[in-house]
């Protein structure tokens, strides 16, 4: 079968804009199509800004590395839309990833019996907004941050005593949190699964005196391994999912104040794989990639 791998003008080879972490292309990528080769199959990526005619010839689609998708959010939702208009597989799923944009997909998961980050949801925040989460939990910082977003961008730390600015503290939908200490003292879990299955799980530790657990910020993270306790609450989040399951996801879990692991978020777009921690999840990823397409 012949399979494509959407990535983007930032993430393919030989690009002049080529980003700093687009190594993780060449991991990620490199480990599926050798995976899919060995068992007999092609692998190609392509920038998902192609013209649509372009994925017709491909038995599936999946997505890889489109990293600017962010600021071409409706056009990238489009033609994910439209390849699978063309009759030709996507995966994750067209709908399973416009669920996954807005992070109010936590909202959905928690009412389905998901232990999420307590997140109070708000269309325009305020000082009022904040200080009613300081009321409600007993908690030296909030974060507010973006509904839609990655990478911490735009996200807040505010200290309880802190005088709080006037206005609309973030010009678009938000979501505040208290500020859960787990992430400096243990560190922010990813699990990986494939098709359901567990692959591997990182520990992500903030640099000291951040919170952050992003590289940029100076983050680390290394391969642990996790009790069959925290595995089966990661895989409990995937199984409350509405939309089936997805073929790739990542669980980005936090403990919360009893010691229990809270659903941090659930990426289900383009997460980065961690191929070097966990090799073998581009032979699971190429096998349960096989089984879908040839059913
Ligand atoms: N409630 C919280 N308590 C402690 N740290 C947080 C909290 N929310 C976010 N963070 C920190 O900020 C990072 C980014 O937040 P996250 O919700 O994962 O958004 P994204 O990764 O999409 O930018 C987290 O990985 C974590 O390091
Ligand atoms: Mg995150």
């Amino acid at each position: 079968m012949k399979f494509a791998f959407l990535a983007c003008e930032t993430t393919l080879p030989d690009m002049p804009m080529r980003r700093v972490d687009a190594f993780e292309f060449d991991l990620q990528f490199g480990g599926l199509r050798n995976a899919l080769e060995t068992r007999g199959h092609t692998l190609v990526a392509l920038d998902w800004k192609n013209e649509i005619e372009a994925f017709k010839p491909f038995d599936a689609v999946v997505v890889g590395t489109p990293w600017n998708y962010q600021d071409f959010q409706s056009q990238f939702l489009d033609t994910l839309k439209a390849i699978e208009g063309l009759g030709v597989r996507l995966y994750n799923t067209a709908e399973l990833i416009h669920w996954n944009i807005n992070k109010s997909y936590l909202k959905d998961l928690a009412k389905l019996g998901a232990k999420t980050v307590p997140t109070r949801w708000v269309e325009k925040p305020t000082k009022h907004d904040v200080r009613a989460v300081f009321e409600e939990y007993d908690t030296s910082h909030i974060v507010l941050k973006r509904q839609v977003g990655a990478g911490s961008f735009g996200q807040k730390l505010f200290q309880r005593d802190e005088t709080l600015p006037e206005g609309v503290l973030l010009d678009r939908p938000a979501m505040i949190q208290p500020f859960l200490p787990a992430i400096q003292t243990e560190g922010e879990y990813s699990f990986i699964f494939i098709d359901g299955a567990f692959s591997h799980a990182l520990l992500k530790q903030p640099k000291s005196g951040d919170y952050r657990i992003q590289s940029s910020y100076g983050g680390t993270e290394k391969i642990v391994s996790p009790t069959q306790a925290d595995i089966d609450v990661a895989q409990k989040n995937l199984s409350l999912i509405p939309y089936g399951m997805p073929l790739y996801a990542r669980v980005d879990l936090l403990r919360g104040y009893e010691g229990e692991l809270l659903l941090m978020e659930l990426e289900m777009i383009e997460p980065y794989l961690y191929i070097k921690e966990g090799p073998h999840v581009s032979e699971l990823y190429a096998e349960a990639l096989i089984k879908r397409a040839d059913s």
